[in-house]
């Protein structure tokens, strides 16, 4: 049986801590893996509490079913993560949901069985799914994938320097080859790139572009957005996502979403709102800051004390646990967006109206311009000096121009 404890979750102290735990809320774990995070969370949950668990590979699922399928408080999903709320909806649980746990990228048991693709550590087919029993494997994409398209996405997901010579030589090798296995992908981006130096020294030259493969293959940075935009048709007032990121491109998609949400609207001058009161409709406040994984678990944990026997997959291993831990409160789900929809209701009619005064003073001044130009004419401040004060302009005769003193 596949025990969570062969898999030692990351950042396990935070995520509790994090996520603060309610003996009898129901929890999301929408990255089973092998289950280490999961384990912790029902160990915290009294028996009323609920784990609902995720995973869009078949192997973590069957983890799960070995470890949890008689625990009536678990839910096993076999789904994409970004299909959440669906499921969350489905079991009458929107907007019911205390806590989301995503622990993003791939896991130990994916990057070490070589017959998933992911690793170029040892070579295994091309396949890179994280369900691999859908969908299109790695080696069927970068066999019809235009050569602009594999030098978009190593570019776009690998911030691959060398893409287009990559791609280029992709597409001349798979003319007369298959493109089938890790190793020979590993070989022939090996070919293209120089070994990295500086700060990337130690770094296999693949790793780049292997990471923006399997972005692509398991739209991985689509999903993440999915699920944050359906974060509050899931979770209650108060309640919590604990994302765990692997790479800046995970992050900044997180950084944006919390910024999104956590920045009330600007209110434009001089509408009769105060700005405390808008701010008080943000639908999420971010709880602390981004954490990384601190030098103690990456020694700590069994992946960096193994590559501490290979120099370089030491280094490799450090980077990869070399995480952020981003914790986010939802302070308002339903009742607040209802409210924030309604406030903008109101916010939008105060600005219509405002406009419509400022279009009629507009219109005002207008003839009012209009009137004092007409009034200032010679002919017009004559008469009116005729009539209203009884003055008489003197004749051009009349007019003497004295001399002034000087
Ligand atoms: C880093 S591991 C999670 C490890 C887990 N926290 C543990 O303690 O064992 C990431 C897991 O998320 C899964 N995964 C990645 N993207 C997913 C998605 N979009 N939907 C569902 N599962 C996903 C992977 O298959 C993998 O099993």
């Amino acid at each position: 049986m596949t025990q969570p404890s062969d898999h030692q979750p990351v950042m396990l102290k935070e995520v509790l801590q994090g996520l603060s735990i309610r003996p009898d809320g129901v929890y999301v774990d929408g990255t089973f893996g092998r289950g280490g995070h999961a384990a912790k969370i029902l160990a915290a949950l009294s028996d009323k509490g609920r784990l609902i668990v995720m995973d869009k590979d078949p192997q973590a699922i069957a983890a799960a079913q070995e470890q949890h399928a008689h625990d009536a408080r678990v839910t096993i999903i076999h789904d994409d993560y970004a299909r959440m709320k669906h499921h969350i909806e489905a079991a009458g649980l929107a907007l019911n949901v205390d806590g989301v746990l995503l622990d993003l990228g791939v896991s130990s048991p994916q990057l070490d069985d070589a017959q998933r693709g992911f690793s170029f550590q040892t070579n295994g087919p091309l396949d890179m799914r994280m369900n691999n029993a859908q969908g299109e494997t790695a080696a069927q994409w970068l066999m019809q994938a235009s050569e602009q398209e594999i030098a978009d996405v190593l570019w776009r997901f690998g911030e691959e320097r060398f893409s287009r010579r990559i791609a280029r030589r992709i597409v001349e090798y798979r003319q007369h080859t298959l493109i089938n296995d890790t190793d020979t992908l590993a070989s022939l981006i090996r070919e293209c790139v120089p070994s990295p130096r500086g700060k990337e020294k130690g770094k296999h030259p693949a790793t780049r572009s292997f990471q923006a493969i399997r972005i692509r293959i398991n739209r991985e940075l689509d999903n993440i957005q999915t699920v944050l935009d359906d974060l509050f048709h899931i979770l209650k007032v108060g309640g919590r996502l604990l994302v765990i990121s692997f790479h800046s491109l995970e992050d900044r998609i997180i950084k944006q979403f919390i910024r999104r949400e956590s920045t009330p609207p600007r209110i434009p001058k001089g509408l009769p709102l105060r700005q405390a009161g808008i701010t008080a409709q943000v639908r999420l406040r971010a709880i602390g800051k981004a954490i990384k994984a601190g030098l103690q678990e990456l020694a700590d944990n069994p992946r960096a004390q193994r590559g501490a026997q290979n120099r370089r997959t030491s280094r490799l291993m450090r980077r990869v646990y070399w995480l952020m831990l981003l914790v986010v409160l939802v302070t308002g789900s339903a009742l607040t967006v209802v409210y924030v929809k309604h406030e903008s209701r109101v916010l939008f009619a105060e600005l219509r109206q405002v406009q419509k005064l400022q279009d009629e003073e507009m219109i005002h001044w207008g003839r009012l311009q209009l009137q004092n130009s007409t009034l200032l004419t010679q002919a017009n401040v004559e008469t009116m000096a005729r009539k209203k004060l009884g003055m008489v302009l003197p004749d051009n005769v009349q007019i003497v121009t004295l001399p002034t003193d000087e």
